[in-house]
């Protein structure tokens, strides 16, 4: 653990909740420094900005970003709803609005560490079958990272998602069958140089659709992130053959100045048999 996470952990460890009779919202106080840290949580309102102390030494971009972390409604949130990390809300306010999930299920989450979407897809495909009158899904978590133990979820960690051996271990574990839904959130190791960085993202986009040309049933679905930039559009063209519906999105919790998107492919064609 770095020195910022720490920080960080110290400073939301330090702080205690008090749950208001509305349900969505709730008030922190932060009694470490007895100064009246007082907010109304709720994903669109922060009465009060949190202003760390001690940024000595920091970089300026990572003094920035523990600002943006502190006053950042959507880590609260994930934080009381136990999710490993905020992504969750990019993908419930897609599935909200898009209907991705249903019980039954079969998901292969690429990028999946932490594993936020792995536990929101748990949940929505009854992987732990919680549900007993619902059929039961599948989760597969691959992730290039560690990734703590989620029950109802098959772990693929350490393990590079564009690489043959990773890809035939997914098969392995659909032995035979085929996914209702690829998800993915990875993104590499961003240079801060945006094209190269957008080509990096791409080429993983490109490796999601071609995997799951060979792995999604007839009528599946694709949601992959990427970087705006040049090659969006043939990632498009390439949807919009492959899916009966492409869209664009931008969900609330995807913060307004990153050039991330996501784009979702509904009602996947299948393969045309050649004649
Ligand atoms: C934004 S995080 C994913 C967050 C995750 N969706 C969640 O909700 O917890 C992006 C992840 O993509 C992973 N990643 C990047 N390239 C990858 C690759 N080639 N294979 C597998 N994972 C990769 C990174 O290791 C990183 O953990």
């Amino acid at each position: 653990m770095n020195a910022l996470h720490q920080y960080i952990s110290s400073a939301m460890s330090s702080s205690v909740l008090y749950k208001c009779t509305h349900q969505r919202s709730f008030i922190f106080l932060n009694i470490k420094n007895q100064t009246a840290v007082s907010k109304l949580f709720s994903t669109s309102r922060c009465h009060q900005k949190i202003i760390p102390k001690n940024l000595k030494g920091m970089k300026k971009s990572s003094q920035m970003w523990l600002k943006r972390q502190l006053n950042d409604p959507y880590v609260e949130k994930a934080k009381m709803e136990h999710l490993r990390c905020r992504s969750a809300f990019k993908l419930l306010e897609i599935e909200d609005k898009h209907k991705l999930f249903k019980p039954g299920d079969i998901v292969i989450d690429c990028g999946a560490a932490p594993g936020s979407w792995s536990q929101v897809a748990v949940e929505r495909v009854n992987a732990t079958r919680t549900d007993l009158n619902s059929p039961q899904g599948v989760v597969i978590s691959i992730d290039l990272d560690y990734i703590a133990p989620l029950v109802g979820a098959n772990i693929l960690d350490k393990s590079d998602f564009t690489h043959e051996n990773t890809q035939n271990e997914v098969l392995h574990i659909l032995d035979g069958r085929k996914a209702d839904i690829v998800l993915s959130d990875m993104a590499p190791k961003a240079s801060g140089v945006k094209f190269m960085d957008h080509d990096l993202i791409i080429g993983l986009c490109f490796s999601v659709l071609k995997f799951s040309v060979g792995v999604l049933k007839e009528g599946g679905i694709v949601l992959c992130k990427l970087w705006q930039g040049s090659d969006q559009t043939k990632l498009e063209g390439v949807m919009e053959n492959m899916f009966n519906k492409t869209r664009v999105i931008k969900p609330p919790a995807s913060r307004s100045q990153s050039a991330e998107v996501f784009l979702l492919g509904q009602g996947f064609r299948g393969i045309k048999q050649p004649n």
